[in-house]
């Protein structure tokens, strides 16, 4: 992979997804050859010494050599202070002497590592100074949440859009970065023998859950306003939707992909509020450690209502899906760390095992997608328990990432690398997230009381409900 020489702007370069996440990755792909110098801007007096040592430090704990990482901080790295307008004239005129020190081309990532709440007024500012353009490509990183309804979303697109194109802007939901969430794509449509069956004449029932062990934390601030169903359902689980149930592209390509996704959040109807539980943790213990209860963290309001746990059901009017339930579930300090697909297939049509004992309590085959943290596949089949007495058992037929290929890389080097590439396929486009804001903000604007559940649960038990009276469980979880 040839990556084009580039200059990386971060804004909000003093944060946590700097020195955690994007310096690593930065420095990862710089080790494999890509030539990028890195000009973080924020609001504090750090000077450039200041965001190199702070930036050495932040490699030694991802476990890059010292002497590597201050010899790289040393020659690629430069902080510029900004907390005025005035200021992003002054930020053009640092990145034109850089990139002529340098001797780069113009190629610019401009990355908002920046409270969602900065976003319009930073874009508009970095349009006034002319940041939109360059001499050679540049493209605007943004993270998620994009807005915080269908309003503010839309607001948010107008503002990115006076400035920019849809093509020079890169919405990351880190879930498309991971390696198991692209292989949805792969394993669907490079395995016939799945695609064939991926349909409403066999398929039941479609879970996706994404269950941490986690509670909030020092993130009270944040997440009070937030809640499960902004913070999660809308992007990372609806993402996952969307790959999981959207027809063939017409080329493995961005947009024809995105096509794609949009259509499937397009054939969801209004979520009818019965199909949505919400819940919220209580104290307890989470794999033997204490857990607080949310009400008592932090920044969070002593009788706040914000949902730690959401499970909504939602049914896709489309050919290939009418009438299969898709069930998505979130929450925080949950019992296990498991993100998950269960597609579970129809049941025989007919019962030839009358005889055989519990021969007819067939159990559906189902197929488990895990993103993480085992990534695999498990397909559970049954088979004749060997011996003179026939009686079936459900056993698994696996597949394990890590023992088929050793370690998973990051998804942020993974998206880092496609923006230099010019590669759009695994960030969201505009369109994808308004559809997404029109499912969820009637949900939102309808959230009230939360269920309570014990941090180390499953969620509350009321989630149950919208499983519907002929299933029994959940097929991620307990039996
Ligand atoms: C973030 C959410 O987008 O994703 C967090 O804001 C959540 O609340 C996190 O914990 C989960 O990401 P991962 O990669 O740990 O599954």
């Amino acid at each position: 992979m040839t990556l084009d020489p580039h200059l990386f702007v971060v804004l909000g370069a003093t944060g946590d997804l700097f020195r955690r996440k994007l310096l690593p990755a930065i420095h990862s792909l710089a080790a494999s050859g890509a030539e990028v110098v890195v000009l973080g801007a924020a609001t504090s007096d750090l000077g450039d010494a200041g965001l190199r040592d702070l930036a050495c430090s932040a490699l030694s704990v991802a476990g890059v050599d010292e002497t590597e990482a201050g010899r790289w901080c040393e020659e690629r790295l430069y902080y510029e202070q900004i907390a005025t307008d005035a200021e992003f004239s002054g930020l053009a005129a640092r990145i034109a002497q850089i990139e002529d020190r340098h001797g780069l081309a113009g190629n610019r990532i401009i990355y908002l590592a920046l409270p969602p709440i900065a976003f319009p007024a930073t874009i508009d500012r970095l349009g006034a100074a002319g940041l939109a353009r360059s001499r050679g490509w540049t493209r605007l990183v943004v993270e998620k949440p994009f807005g915080r309804d269908l309003e503010s979303a839309r607001a948010l697109n107008e503002v990115l859009h006076a400035h920019f194109e849809e093509s020079q802007i890169y919405r990351i939901d880190h879930y498309l970065g991971k390696e198991t969430v692209q292989n949805l794509l792969i394993f669907r449509f490079a395995n016939p023998l799945f695609e064939a069956s991926w349909n409403r004449d066999r398929v039941d029932r479609v879970e996706i859950t994404v269950a941490e062990s986690l509670g909030i934390g020092g993130r009270g601030a944040y997440y009070d306003r937030a809640g499960a169903v902004r913070d999660m359902i809308q992007s990372h689980l609806t993402q996952i939707l969307a790959l999981v149930a959207m027809e063939s592209p017409v080329a493995f390509e961005a947009d024809a992909i995105r096509d794609e996704k949009v259509k499937v959040l397009r054939s969801i109807g209004e979520v009818d509020p019965d199909h949505v539980v919400l819940g919220q943790y209580e104290a307890g213990e989470v794999a033997g450690t204490p857990i607080e209860a949310y009400r008592s963290l932090p920044n969070v309001s002593a009788d706040s209502n914000a949902a730690t746990f959401a499970a909504i059901r939602l049914n896709l009017d489309s050919w290939r899906w009418q009438g299969v339930p898709f069930y998505l579930r979130t929450g925080k300090a949950m019992a296990e760390r498991v993100t998950q697909v269960a597609v579970t297939f129809r049941r025989p049509p007919i019962c030839l095992f009358h005889g055989l004992p519990d021969g007819c309590i067939s159990h559906s085959d189902v197929l488990y997608l895990t993103l993480q943290p085992d990534e695999g596949f498990s397909l559970e089949i049954e088979v004749k328990e060997p011996g003179a007495t026939n009686r079936l058992r459900t056993i698994p037929l696996r597949f394990s990432y890590s023992e088929a290929f050793g370690e998973i890389p990051d998804a942020y080097e993974t998206l880092l690398a496609d923006v230099v590439e010019g590669d759009q396929t695994l960030f969201v486009r505009s369109d994808e997230v308004e559809e997404a804001w029109r499912l969820y903000t009637p949900v939102i604007a309808a959230d009230d009381d939360a269920h309570r559940y014990p941090a180390g649960s499953w969620g509350p038990s009321e989630a149950r409900r919208i499983l519907g009276p002929n299933v029994a469980n959940w097929a991620t979880g307990p039996e």
